[in-house]
């Protein structure tokens, strides 16, 4: 699995040109593209300049030596690289996994090619058995989770060993058990109207091309 991963993420690195500002996704297939990024621009002199998805990502990329600006300080982004949970059939998929979705979104929003590296245990018919992680605000949560119970959507506060899962803009992650999201645009459209919910890892038909990696070699699925 692991070496799928490194496949798929060094494949999506040959989309990276000189002078280009690239989004640096977060996760353990995109911590591939970010390693051979650097890679290149230690060895081959490649320029560019890198948006992070997350701290963790951040904490690579500068030890790696890429030069990073802020999203906030560029215009657009020539190409984002990520990873992902799932992906359907119609290019909608589910992120935060890694607890980094909302960062993931805003880097994704002004990227002009927007590609995911999986391996093939990612691709799936319908959305919702990875648990979707929902991003909401610390105050007023409690209140949130009872209405995801009421619905029966199964929540579950995200945790750690040292209690919450607190993200990078500092909000809890509420899981939901779903088993499957039939129609993920609507409920995308449901989750994003409750007051408190920041934002939940359904990305709908965001991405431009997916790379897949599996035993039997590599495929690239566009939209
Ligand atoms: C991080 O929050 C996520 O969106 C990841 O990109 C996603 O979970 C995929 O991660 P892996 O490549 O580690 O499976």
């Amino acid at each position: 699995m692991e070496e799928l991963k490194k496949i798929a993420g060094v494949t999506a690195a040959q989309y990276v040109k000189d002078g280009m500002i690239v989004g640096l996704g977060t996760g353990s297939t995109a911590y591939y593209f970010v390693e051979e990024i650097g890679r290149r621009v230690n060895e081959e002199g490649l320029q560019v300049i890198g948006v992070t998805t997350s701290s963790r990502t951040t904490e690579q990329a500068q030890g790696l030596g890429i030069p990073l600006k802020a999203v906030d300080d560029i215009d657009s982004i020539d190409v984002t690289v990520d990873g992902a949970d799932e992906v359907d059939p119609d290019f909608n998929g589910i992120k935060g996994g890694g607890g980094a979705l909302l960062m993931e979104k805003i880097v994704a929003t002004p990227t002009k090619e927007y590609i995911w590296v999986v391996d093939e245990s990612k691709i799936v018919d319908h959305l919702g058995a990875f648990k979707l992680p929902v991003e909401v605000v610390q105050y007023g949560a409690e209140r949130i989770f009872r209405e995801f119970e009421a619905k029966g959507y199964k929540p579950s506060f995200r945790e750690t060993e040292q209690g919450r899962f607190i993200t990078d803009m500092k909000n809890f992650i509420i899981d939901l058990d779903l088993g499957r999201i039939d129609n993920p645009v609507a409920f995308g459209k449901e989750l994003k109207a409750m007051t408190g919910v920041v934002d939940h890892g359904l990305f709908n038909g965001m991405v431009d091309k997916v790379i897949v990696a599996g035993k039997a070699g590599v495929t690239i699925l566009e939209k």
